[in-house]
C-alpha cells in the first residue's frame, strides 16, 4: 500500500478524509502533519491528535505552520467548520497533545530523505508546510514519490471558486505557497473543485453510514451536522461536497479520475488572489512565462458513483 504523509487542517471534511485514509487498504498513513486553515493551528493539531488516538490510527502527529508565508492571514472558517474546526463536536481544550518535536516541514523533509521514492505527500489544507519544506530542503522534490493536493478551481463546467468567484479556500489562504508548490519540479496532482463539486455526500448517504459503520460512521455523522447546516443555509442543498476525501480517493485508486496536464500558476495579489490557471494547450504565447515550468496534473473528471461506493466500503 501507498505510504502517505497527510497534511491537514481538521476541519470537518478533513476528519472524513483522515478516517478514509486510515480505513483504505491501499493507503498507509505514516504521519499526520497539521496546518492552520479551517481553524487556528492549536485547534487543528488538537483535533488531529484526538482523531488519531480515538480511532487507533497509529500515525505520528506533527504540528505545522500557524499562518501563511506572506499574505495577511484570512482566519478560520468558523461559519463552515464551527468554532474549533469540528462543528458541534467539541474536543476538550486540554486534550493531551502527543506530537513529534520537529516542525511539520522538517519532519516531511526527514521522512522523505529516509525513504526515498516511497512517500506521497497528500495536502488538503493551505500549502504553507509544503512550501516551507521546499525551502528547507530543495532535494525533497527528488525524495518524495508524488504530491496530491485538494485545492484550486479551474472553472470546468462552471466550478470556479468557493471563497471568491475565482478562488478556492486552500489556495486563497496561502497563494504564494501554492504557486511555489505547483512550480517546483515534483509531480503534483490537483484534486480541486472541478471534481469535488461533482461528488456529494447526501443527508441520506451520511445516515446510511451512521447505521452501518459503527463508531466511525457515528463520528462522521456527528461532525457532519454543522457542515450540512452550512450547506443547507448558504448553498441551498441537502448534503456536502466531498473535498478532502477525494484526495485520498486519488491515492487509493487514480483510475477514478480523468486528468489534464500542463503547468499551473497562482495569482498572488489583487482581486483575483488565489485564482489558479493551467496552460493546457500547445499554443505559442508571446509572453510565455509558463513553458519553463513542469507540467502538473489537474483532475477534471471523476467517477462519482464509484468514489462514493469506495468510501462506504472502506469506512
Ligand atoms: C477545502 O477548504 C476547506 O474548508 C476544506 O477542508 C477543504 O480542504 C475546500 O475548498
Ligand atoms: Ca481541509
Amino acid at each position: 500500500s501507498q505510504k502517505i504523509i497527510f497534511d491537514t487542517d481538521p476541519g470537518i471534511d478533513d476528519a472524513m478524509a483522515l478516517l478514509f485514509a486510515h480505513a483504505h487498504d491501499n493507503v498507509d498513513m505514516v504521519a499526520i502533519t497539521t496546518v492552520y486553515g479551517n481553524g487556528v493551528i492549536e485547534d487543528c493539531t488538537r483535533n488531529a491528535c484526538y482523531i488519531n488516538d480515538t480511532f487507533n490510527m497509529g500515525a505520528t502527529v506533527v504540528q505545522g505552520a500557524a499562518g501563511p508565508l506572506t499574505r495577511d492571514p484570512v482566519g478560520p472558517t468558523v461559519v463552515v467548520h464551527g468554532e474549533h474546526g469540528l462543528g458541534t463536536v467539541e474536543v476538550p481544550l486540554d486534550y493531551p497533545i502527543n506530537i513529534d518535536p520537529r516542525p511539520a516541514h522538517e519532519y516531511m523533509c526527514d521522512l522523505a530523505r529516509e525513504n526515498p521514492g516511497e512517500i506521497t505527500l497528500v495536502a488538503v489544507g493551505p500549502l504553507t508546510n509544503l512550501a516551507l519544506a521546499l525551502q528547507h530542503d530543495p532535494e525533497i522534490v527528488n525524495n518524495v514519490k508524488e504530491v496530491v493536493i485538494m485545492g484550486a478551481a479551474f472553472g470546468e463546467g462552471g466550478h470556479r471558486g468557493n471563497v471568491s468567484p475565482v478562488a478556492e479556500a486552500n489556495i486563497h489562504d496561502d497563494p504564494h505557497a501554492a504557486d511555489q508548490v505547483f512550480c517546483a519540479d515534483w509531480p503534483v496532482t490537483i484534486v480541486g473543485l472541478d471534481v469535488t463539486h461533482q461528488t456529494f455526500f447526501t443527508g441520506d448517504y451520511l445516515d446510511e453510514l451512521r447505521r452501518s459503520a459503527g463508531e466511525v460512521g457515528e463520528f462522521i455523522w456527528q461532525v457532519s451536522r454543522f457542515y450540512l447546516k452550512f450547506y443547507s443555509e448558504k448553498v441551498g442543498v441537502d448534503g456536502c461536497h466531498v473535498h478532502d476525501p477525494s484526495a485520498v480517493a486519488y491515492v487509493a485508486d487514480p483510475s477514478l479520475f480523468g486528468v489534464r496536464k500542463g503547468p499551473v500558476r497562482v495569482v498572488t495579489e489583487g482581486p483575483a488572489i488565489g485564482m489558479t490557471i493551467q496552460k493546457s494547450d500547445e499554443r505559442f504565447y508571446h509572453h510565455d512565462e509558463w513553458s519553463c515550468f513542469r507540467s502538473q496534473q489537474v483532475c477534471v473528471e471523476v467517477d462519482n458513483q464509484r468514489l462514493l461506493q469506495m468510501y462506504k466500503d472502506s469506512i
